[in-house]
């Protein structure tokens, strides 16, 4: 088909049209809500990277979630911050840990809210690395079994699906392996199978409290130069167990969601990160561009590349976009 018998035009003339013809839709269905739990009472810490986003106490947490869950949002992914830190991240599989109280109470106040808890160490260890620290060298299987000890804790407060974040090689496996021991045989593991070493995590460390005191992630998150390593890490988990595969970065890393999505037929997570959020509610606050816009287009381009799913600090925003309550003509 050639001009002038083909007119691609013809099918944008309208509204009506437009949608008929439309390849990519988003949905509420579509977002995960990252939340984070501090310890305490009423408390609402702004936190200053992530415009609209507070670490928050359980009472304030079971609240933001319930406002997420009246939108139709069907999962949030959970992070902690705990009061203690320590080489071993014993907060991090502690019974009354943060994330583990944090979960039995949002299971208990919204129990069809999907609460998915993010299994890492970084956050509780002193030295803010993923994994157990040996003579400043990351001790791969020594930290296998304090992930797989983190996540049974979690599933056993209630979480129904863990997200191992660590990138520690067998880690699937080592958690698959101690939820089926200990019959959660039915709790699905999200893979962050493809997690990129980036500086767009920057925003998310501040929130956390997770940079790494000495070096950086390099020797366990993967080089921004690689795509074929994507495929393998990805094969790899699918083997060991994995119900959902995650991207993370997302923006930057399209084609990462584009190639994984061509290989793979299990579901296909993006993680729509802090700096890439921030970056377009800094553009926003300087008047420089459509932020809701953007913020939509944006999440299109991330399901048009292949994501079923998306982790994004815009979860609440663009629900309330697509629900209609806000207005930003992203589409007509
Ligand atoms: C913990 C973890 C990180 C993120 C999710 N889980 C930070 C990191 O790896 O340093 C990043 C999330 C974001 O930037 O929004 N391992
Ligand atoms: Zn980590």
């Amino acid at each position: 088909m050639q001009f002038p018998d083909y007119r691609p035009r013809r099918l944008r003339q309208n509204d009506a049209f437009r949608k008929m013809i439309r390849e990519t839709s988003l949905s509420v269905n579509d977002l995960i809500l990252p939340l984070f739990a501090i310890g305490g009472k009423n408390i609402q810490n702004p936190i200053t990277s992530l415009p609209g986003h507070f670490q928050l106490s359980i009472d304030n947490l079971a609240k933001t979630a319930t406002s997420a869950h009246q939108l139709g949002i069907p999962a949030v992914m959970l992070f902690g911050i705990p009061e203690h830190k320590d080489a071993m991240a014993t907060s991090a599989y502690a019974r009354d840990g943060i994330v583990q109280q944090a979960t039995k109470a949002l299971k208990d106040t919204i129990p069809d809210l999907a609460v998915i808890t993010d299994v890492c160490l970084c956050q509780y260890t002193d030295h803010g690395h993923c994994g157990v620290v040996d003579c400043e060298i990351i001790d791969n299987d020594a930290t296998l079994e304090l992930l797989a000890k983190t996540a049974l804790s979690h599933v056993q407060a209630g979480a129904d699906m863990v997200a191992p974040s660590d990138m520690m090689d067998g880690r699937v496996a080592e958690i698959r392996d101690i939820l089926d021991d200990n019959n959660f045989y039915h709790a699905p593991i999200m893979s962050y199978s493809a997690k990129y070493c980036s500086a767009y995590y920057g925003p998310f460390r501040n929130a956390a409290d997770s940079a790494p005191k000495f070096g950086d992630r390099r020797t366990y998150q993967m080089d921004p130069g690689n795509v074929l390593e994507a495929i393998r890490e990805v094969m790899l988990d699918i083997e060991e167990g994995a119900d959902i595969i995650m991207v993370k970065p997302a923006l930057a890393y399209l084609d990462i969601i584009c190639r994984v999505r061509e290989e793979i037929d299990l579901p296909l997570a993006a993680y729509n990160v802090s700096g890439e959020y921030a970056m377009i509610k800094a553009g926003e606050q300087m008047g420089w561009i459509d932020g809701p816009r953007i913020m939509m287009e944006t999440l299109t381009a991330i399901k048009r590349a292949g994501a079923d799913m998306i982790l994004t600090y815009f979860a609440m925003d663009a629900a309330q976009v697509l629900s209609g309550s806000v207005d930003c003509e992203w589409q007509g």
